[in-house]
């Protein structure tokens, strides 16, 4: 697009002014760079506020005309690159105005009747929000499912379960990758609860003290679409709770998706090798010929700090404002797009990844083999026959340091030598310390048993559908 940034002395407040803005402070204080970003949603308020403006007996009826056919060609002068945007004129909303009034005389300088940039800027954020969120939930919804289809497809495969990132208890892969669902669910709720808050009409705050002019502000909560006007004025231009709780949001995501990237990136690596990424969504090496890199995780996990930085920015933004509006307020658009930006991109490279995930079954069995992680399932098997727990722990304990020093799993001890720790155990100890019996033994809501999670998958589908 255009930009004519000479220096000019400003239209809008010229009256009150006896020499231009020097020319460093109007690029400086400039905002139209970035919040050009959202020219569809300030037209957008400014046809609701000119129709409101008609309704109540404020514009005339050709004035009307004239700025709706107007605003209709600026927003195609913009979408086509054709709109020439002036830093002189500071931001999004003067741009625009200028160049109606340019087109349409008089009838373009009666649209800011009882409206401010203030309460204009409020309601365009909130309107660019309520898509930019309803796009991040449509890709989020995108991951989910293809969360879904990875768990599904891998019900019964074993793998060890981690804490510590030591081997504890074998799990099934598709119950890993459902707790994975479980964390965007969370984020699914928490966008809702965001655009459902930001849900209130700014326009009619005016400045900050309301107007004079017999406003309706119901009827332009109505044309735009919100659930309600804002209560009050001096509230309505200062808030920006909704960009840090919007920003909020985005990180505790981007902080799972981090996590979900750190566990894609050690399981691809060749000490783990329980994966493997599909090729297109790695990079190779220029000097290393065999190395096959699992960039889109890694660059996720790296882009979380950005966000994660974007809360604070938007926190120390806010802490020392003194209602109700300060030019402090334009700091709040890059932090609030690039987080828009970062998750929508990250988002997208997931769900893209997600189904396409192989995983290397026979690998994953041997590390939950290899780890005596079927420790637990003797002492609960013990503790069945009559053993007090920490009698058992001890009991296994014993049985551990002969298998390690053996070099032999539980499963792989002959019955006599185990029953030198306990008389206890009978020959059915074997069902238990198997992988395979010890998954399906978790048979319970949220266990990890096959049928358990075979179960949950089938909820997650209805739970997904019921938040459309
Ligand atoms: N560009 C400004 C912003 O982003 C618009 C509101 C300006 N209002 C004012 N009184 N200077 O916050």
């Amino acid at each position: 697009m255009a930009t004519d940034d000479k220096t000019q002395a400003n239209q809008q407040w010229g009256g009150r002014f006896s020499e231009s803005t020097d020319a460093f402070v109007q690029a400086f204080t400039a905002s139209s760079d970035f919040d050009r970003r959202f020219y569809r949603q300030d037209i957008m308020g400014s046809r609701a506020h000119a129709k409101m403006l008609h309704k109540v007996g404020v514009l005339s009826e050709s004035d009307l005309d004239a700025i709706l056919g107007g605003l209709d060609d600026i927003e195609q002068e913009i979408a086509n690159g054709e709109f020439v945007w002036s830093i002189a004129l500071e931001d999004v909303h003067m741009n625009i105005e200028a160049r109606l009034t340019e087109k349409i005389g008089d009838a373009g300088k009666r649209l800011h009747t009882g409206r401010s940039r203030n309460d204009q800027v409020a309601t365009d954020i909130r309107l660019y929000m309520r898509d930019a969120i309803s796009a991040i939930q449509a890709e989020l919804d995108r991951l989910m499912r293809g969360m879904l289809t990875l768990a599904s497809r891998h019900t019964q495969a074993i793998m060890p379960g981690f804490t510590h990132l030591q081997t504890a208890q074998p799990v099934t892969f598709g119950h890993h990758v459902m707790a994975w669902f479980e964390m965007m669910m969370r984020d699914a709720g928490r966008l809702r609860d965001c655009a459902t808050r930001m849900d209130v009409m700014p326009l009619g705050a005016a400045a900050l003290a309301g107007t004079s002019y017999p406003i309706d502000r119901q009827l332009t909560c109505e044309l735009l679409q919100f659930a309600s006007p804002a209560e009050n004025s001096l509230d309505a231009v200062s808030d920006r709770d909704f960009s840090i709780e919007f920003c909020a949001a985005g990180a505790i995501l981007m902080t799972h998706l981090s996590r979900i990237s750190e566990e894609l990136v050690l399981w691809s690596s060749a000490q783990f090798d329980f994966i493997s990424l599909p090729d297109r969504f790695c990079t190779g090496s220029s000097i290393m010929p065999q190395k096959k890199n699992p960039d889109v995780p890694e660059l996720v996990r790296g882009k979380t700090g950005r966000v994660n930085g974007h809360v604070i920015s938007l926190l120390t933004l806010m802490k020392s404002q003194p209602l109700a509006y300060n030019k402090d307020n334009q700091e709040d658009k890059e932090p609030l797009f690039d987080t828009v930006d970062t998750l929508l991109g990250s988002l997208r490279a997931f769900a893209d990844m997600m189904p396409a995930i192989e995983i290397k079954a026979q690998n994953m069995r041997d590390a939950a083999f290899k780890g005596f992680s079927t420790a637990t399932d003797l002492a609960d098997y013990l503790v069945r026959k009559g053993v007090a727990f920490r009698d058992a722990h001890e009991v296994v304990g014993k049985a551990v340091k002969l298998g390690v020093d053996t070099e032999r799993d539980l499963s792989e001890i002959p019955l006599e030598e185990l029953q030198a720790f306990s008389d206890k155990i009978g020959d059915d100890v074997f069902d238990f310390l198997t992988l395979e019996g010890s998954v399906a033994s978790r048979n319970h809501l949220g266990g990890t048993a096959p049928s358990q999670v075979s179960l949950a998958i089938q909820r997650a589908y209805t739970r997904l559908d019921a938040l459309q």
